[in-house]
């Protein structure tokens, strides 16, 4: 089922008991992030929270702030209008059974047929809720003198906010050091200037000013790719950054999906219906029209780059300032009751985990095509996305596991997966003693484990340079003969079946 607009989302998460309202007036500056930490890392997820009176530098805010609105399985399916992400992953992967593709190149003609089929392509329409409220401004001169320091998140209290402003909006300071406040659930549309393509991935904003952000497109990613066309020209980019609107948005703008399928296309996939997209005021970008903050602006190539950060990341750590492009803002259009959408990131496990881990759900039949004898894939919570993934595979022939390794730091952003471990197809991927159990009881460690070399994950700190590293894979698989092993494998204990059922029937499954 396809929400109407994020207001309609929230209020079924408050129906369905997965919402907790928070009245008393609480800082954007640290106190949410506080409460929010704290829900995230309840049972289970804990709840969605909705902040009906964050204040910004002690005034409330007129929009309310929601967080953890996809922090549980079942948020993050309710976010896709599904009862359970398994659902959507097995309707995604009965699709590509039907006509398994051969290549990405087939797997987008496939999901764009499932679009068509759909009826869920995206639609001009003229006008929508998003343009309730403009505020134009006009651009700035070209900047070629390099950046001032960013400004200490108290001084964006002697800026005069004329509403409507990036500093009339409850953007959270998530952490003590970061450099300042930062939208952290911001949808980004791009367009690749050679082919039209367009892009929507989901990137940090640091607020420099009430008319300046940040762009933390990473090296890898589709938006930075289409920058570096522009820094070639020389041409303004034009970029814009809408939040909220249907919930399934910022997962789409997350899923790995290869350079060139149109995050669009997923989303109205998943939400069974076409996605209305309005150009926007101040270029001919297009955002969703039910979107709940649309922030219009361009790069300019001619400008240095700035200091982007520190900000506390999805590693747990800080991560150290950069240089990324500077955003100027154009324009601002939001809905009336617009509420803010945030997330939090930092030691996990967090929100974000769920995010991850629906991608790969759903992805998982992709990687089945490329790979048959792939069982299972889990990117536990403590590797915070890449730094480990598990796989279980069916091994018929000696040094497949290995053979998966390559497959998979060759695929998208699998690259920059850190410590792969292959276990065989009894293991449970999901569960991380299972997966160490064996690792530690199958494994000789030398003999097992293979060191290479890639690009990482610009965010990760312990690399000497940044975003190129090395990468150890271990086969935790049983080895056979071909393989070189020369002593009988010996069976992993286990009970006799009827022996099981017979003392269920007495005492009952207590584990
Ligand atoms: C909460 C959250 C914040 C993220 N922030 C960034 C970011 O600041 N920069 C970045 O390059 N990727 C970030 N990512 C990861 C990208 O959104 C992800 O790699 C996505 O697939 C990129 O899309 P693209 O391949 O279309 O560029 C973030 C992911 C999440 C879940």
């Amino acid at each position: 089922m396809a929400h109407a607009s994020y207001r309609a989302f929230v209020e079924q998460l408050d129906r369905e008991g997965e919402l907790r309202r928070i009245s008393e007036p609480v800082a954007t500056e640290l106190e949410i992030t506080e409460i929010a930490d704290r829900e995230m890392k309840s049972p289970g997820g804990g709840k969605a929270l909705l902040f009906e009176k964050p204040t910004v530098n002690g005034a409330v805010s007129p929009f309310p702030v929601a967080i953890n609105t996809m922090g549980s399985w079942k948020r993050m399916a309710m976010s896709m209008g599904a009862n359970s992400v398994d659902e959507v992953a097995a309707e995604l992967g009965s699709l590509m059974k039907a006509k398994p593709p051969m290549s990405f190149g087939e797997t987008i003609k496939l999901l764009g047929t499932a679009v068509d089929l759909r009826h869920a392509k995206p639609k001009r329409v003229k006008d929508g809720p998003c343009k309730e409220v403009i505020q134009k401004f006009d651009a700035p001169p070209p900047r070629t003198e390099p950046w001032p320091a960013a400004p200490d998140v108290s001084d964006l209290a002697t800026f005069d906010p004329r509403p409507p402003s990036l500093l009339d909006l409850p953007i959270l300071k998530c952490w003590p050091l970061d450099g300042g406040r930062f939208i952290t659930l911001p949808c980004v549309v791009t367009q690749d200037p050679d082919t039209g393509e367009r892009n929507v991935g989901m990137y940090r904003i640091q607020i420099y000013d009430d008319r300046t952000t940040g762009m933390h497109w990473q090296l890898q990613k589709v938006g930075a790719r289409h920058g570096r066309r522009y820094y070639e020209t020389g041409a303004r980019m034009p970029v814009a950054i809408f939040l909220g609107g249907d919930p399934v948005f910022p997962f789409a703008a997350t899923a790995p999906l290869p350079d060139g399928l149109d995050e669009f296309l997923l989303a109205g996939y998943l939400r069974k219906k076409s996605i209305e997209l309005v150009k926007c005021e101040t270029s001919d970008l297009e955002v969703p029209a039910n979107a709940d903050f649309v922030i219009e602006g361009y790069v300019d190539p001619t400008e240095p780059l700035r200091s982007e950060g520190p900000f506390g990341d999805h590693t747990g750590y800080y991560t150290l300032p950069e240089p990324y492009p500077a955003f100027h803002v154009t324009a601002i259009t939001h809905r009336k009751d617009a509420i803010y959408p945030a997330t939090i990131v930092g030691i996990p496990p967090m929100e974000d985990f769920y995010i991850g881990a629906a991608s790969v759900k759903l992805f998982l039949p992709i990687f089945k095509m490329n790979f048959p004898e792939i069982v299972d894939i889990a990117l536990p919570a403590e590797g915070v996305f890449h730094n480990a993934v598990f796989v279980s595979i069916r091994k018929t022939y000696p040094m497949q596991a290995y053979k998966i390794m390559h497959g998979l730091w060759g695929m998208g952003q699998m690259m920059f997966t850190k410590y792969l471990v292959v276990v065989d197809d009894d293991v449970d991927v999901h569960n991380t003693s299972d997966v160490l159990f064996r690792l530690c009881a199958n494994t000789d460690p030398q003999r097992d484990s293979l060191f290479t070399r890639g690009p990482s994950d610009v965010l990760d700190h312990a690399t000497s340079e940044i975003a190129m590293g090395t990468k150890l894979g271990i086969d935790a698989t049983r080895k056979l003969a071909g393989e070189g092993f020369k002593r009988p494998w010996p069976p992993l204990i286990r009970m006799d079946a009827a022996v099981r059922r017979k003392i269920d029937g007495l005492f009952g499954k207590t584990v």
